[in-house]
């Protein structure tokens, strides 16, 4: 029998620099009996670099405190967007509205999207695939282009800008353990990245607003249609685009009351949230749910079993109940925005200084007997109200509902395909992300 690993006499016993990089990479190969250790034993660690808060009601009291518990780390990283703003007027203004874009009316069409676009991927593949580019980054590429109308760009400038924002926005953070070197450089592939995209959504704006226009003024003007047409082309250049409905066509049809500051700058940032939010997660998630269930016979069968289904929540589960296991991050980070006592009043209690970096580890918050009755087993049949793979709060992922129809149907499509089985374990290639992951079937 193999010994139980004690964690916590490790890090007692190792030098102080020495502390950090060992939890660090703890959380990152074997968070499940660390995180364990630490709910049992030492619910908040404070470390030299960052402190962590494992229990269930501390992760979720800490999420729910957004002025103290802050996102100041995104400010450097994502200019104004939404995300960088605590508990304010802008980020509960921006993201109603676009909630109210991305109406949940609109998901049974977001589903049969991704099956289509997926399945159509996998058939052209020919029955083998490197699946984190083509599939696990090209199936949202598509939404982003479909659904969400950032389109007339191709498919690789949107992986990549998308890549790069999240590295640097949850990679190249201080407690990353980054070399300056690899911190320098991932700081410029994002700034490059920001650029290229910043211009593409000028251009969007304008291309999305004229159509826009041009498509009300033919609804009111039908007679003059064919004219402002003719005119706009031998103007421009251009075709005037059919207009098509979609979340950016949307956000540009309708009108805003100037208190809602919401003009065509605001109405391109947020344009540009809905691709970074978009690919890299995804690709991140389906491709680490799939190497889950392809690497164990029973639950793979099981899978195709609920895949079969016409009504899918079946299989969803099975999806939701992987991403416990593998998800995209053990942990959301935060920064103290003023001195705070976490646990107030129990065993457990610890004082933080303003300025402290929290790592606030949703994933143990997952397999803590207050979320899940017997969390070490692995059961399909669990309330979702508990599921932090989405985050939680004032900062709960604005893309959830899109996410959780694209992501499970992009799995149930890789496991309907017969004898479907993976070539090798998930290659990061160094980097946080799954890079290469090859599978074939029958
Ligand atoms: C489908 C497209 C997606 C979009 C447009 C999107 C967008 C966003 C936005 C705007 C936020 C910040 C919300 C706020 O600060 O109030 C957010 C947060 C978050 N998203 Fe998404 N997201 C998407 C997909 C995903 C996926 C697939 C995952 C994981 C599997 C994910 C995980 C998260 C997490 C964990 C947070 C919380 C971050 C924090 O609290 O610091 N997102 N998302």
């Amino acid at each position: 029998m193999s010994e139980i690993k004690d964690y916590l006499q490790l890090y007692d016993a190792a030098v102080e620099e020495e502390k950090f990089p060992l939890v660090y990479g703890w959380m990152k190969t074997e968070p499940l009996p660390f995180f364990k250790q630490l709910r049992e034993q030492r619910p908040v660690l404070v470390t030299p670099e960052a402190t962590i808060v494992t229990l269930f009601e501390d992760v979720r009291d800490t999420l729910m405190l957004p002025k103290i518990f802050t996102v100041s780390l995104y400010k450097p990283k994502m200019a104004d967007y939404l995300m960088a703003h605590d508990d304010d007027a802008l980020h509960d203004r921006e993201k109603a509205i676009m909630h109210a874009m991305l109406t949940r009316d609109d998901l049974p069409l977001v589903r049969k999207l991704v099956a289509k676009n997926a399945a159509k991927i996998l058939d052209d593949a020919n029955g083998s695939i490197e699946i984190v580019e083509d599939y696990c980054r090209g199936v949202p590429a598509t939404i982003v282009q479909d659904y969400f109308g950032l389109d007339g760009v191709d498919a690789k400038s949107l992986k990549d800008w998308s890549f790069w924002t999240q590295y640097d926005t949850f990679h190249n953070q201080p407690f990353s353990l980054n070399s300056k070197e690899k911190f320098d450089y991932i700081v410029k592939e994002h700034a490059r990245a920001s650029d290229e995209l910043g211009k593409y959504i000028t251009h969007l704006m304008i291309r999305k607003s004229i159509s826009v226009k041009l498509g009300e003024a033919k609804n009111k003007l039908f007679f003059a249609w064919n004219l402002l047409v003719k005119g706009f082309y031998w103007i421009t250049g251009r075709k005037v685009e059919k207009l098509t409905d979609n979340i950016v066509t949307r956000m540009l049809r309708a009108s805003y009351p100037d208190q809602l500051d919401f003009g065509l700058q605001r109405v391109g940032t947020n344009a540009g949230g809905l691709l970074v939010g978009a690919i890299e997660t995804t690709s991140q998630a389906v491709a680490q749910s799939i190497e889950m269930i392809l690497q164990d016979s029973d639950l793979l069968n099981k899978a195709k079993e609920a895949a079969q289904l016409e009504d899918t929540s079946d299989f969803d589960n099975i999806v939701w109940e992987t991403l416990r296991y593998v998800p995209i991050s053990p942990f959301v980070f935060r920064q103290a925005g003023e001195k705070y006592t976490i646990a107030k009043g129990r065993d457990h209690e610890t004082t933080i200084d303003s300025g402290t970096y929290v790592l606030i580890a949703t994933q143990s918050a997952m397999f803590d007997k207050y979320a899940y009755d017997d969390p070490d087993e692995f059961n399909p049949d669990r309330t979702f109200y508990h599921n932090f793979i989405f985050g939680y709060g004032s900062h709960e992922c604005m893309g959830k509902y899109v996410g959780m129809e694209m992501m499970p149907e992009m799995v149930r499509q890789v496991v309907l395909r017969t004898n479907i089985k993976a070539n090798g374990d998930i290659d990061y290639d160094g980097k946080p992300f799954p890079t290469f992951f090859n599978l074939s079937w029958d």
